[in-house]
């Protein structure tokens, strides 16, 4: 089997989705979110492209969470820092979510066979259940407003070095994406905060949160997207 990247959703149109497991990875932070709230048994998580759906979803009775550029929209219930999606009040609650680019990777990955979120925070729990899937993998990287990032890259390639010798790398997007991982495994969240969002982050005063998407393997749990919500596998 074989496994491929896509740096950012503006090259998806460059992949065949079809029969394909894709992993969806935005590390800072939609995918850590979202992982964080399924392993907190929050109700189902609904992501969104735009701000007027989650509103929408949210005249409904959904939590409304998310953010434009790192920061909450106002008029949100919560942001997409990972602790807001740990706070016991919204145990139970319907979540809708809009971020900058990790929920329009999710919908451009339509068309997959299967979708997963991928996250450092489940790392092993995600590599366990591809590994029983026997179908070939693509990574699909959120980036920042169309261009690569550093930390989803990152991911990217410890997700492959978990995945050989079963799978082979297809394409230099993975052999990039495994360079990088293999450079850098030792220092992951030093390297993390290198990238421009960890800084535009640190700016916004966001720092637990980096720390905390970069922490291995904190949650054994697998999450999965249907086409409209996510739900654990
Ligand atoms: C994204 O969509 O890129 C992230 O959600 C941005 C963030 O949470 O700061």
């Amino acid at each position: 089997m074989k496994v491929e990247v896509c740096l950012t959703p503006e090259l998806i149109h460059q992949h065949d989705l079809a029969g394909k497991l894709v992993v969806v990875v935005d590390i800072f932070r939609a995918t850590s979110c979202m992982v964080t709230g399924m392993a907190h048994k929050l109700g189902s998580i609904y992501p969104v492209a735009t701000i007027e759906e989650c509103t929408a979803l949210g005249k409904k009775g959904m939590v409304m969470a998310g953010e434009r550029g790192g920061k909450k929209v106002e008029h949100f219930d919560i942001g997409n820092s990972p602790y807001d999606y740990m706070d016991k009040q919204w145990s139970g609650r319907n979540i809708a979510v809009s971020t900058t680019n990790g929920t329009i990777t999710i919908k451009k990955s339509n068309g997959a066979d299967e979708i997963l979120m991928g996250a450092f925070l489940n790392l092993v729990a995600t590599v366990k259940y591809i590994l029983r899937q026997s179908k070939d993998v693509l990574i699909h990287c959120a980036g920042w407003k169309g261009a690569p990032n550093l930390e989803d890259s990152l991911y990217a390639g410890a997700l492959i070095e978990k995945l050989i010798p079963i799978y082979h790398l297809d394409g230099d997007s993975s052999l990039l994406a495994h360079a990088l991982y293999q450079n850098n495994k030792d220092r992951l969240l030093n390297a993390a905060k290198d990238s421009a969002h960890a800084h535009r982050l640190s700016k916004l005063g966001i720092i637990k949160d980096i720390e905390f998407c970069m922490t291995l393997d904190q949650f054994d749990v697998v999450v999965g997207y249907d086409g409209h919500k996510l739900f654990r596998i």
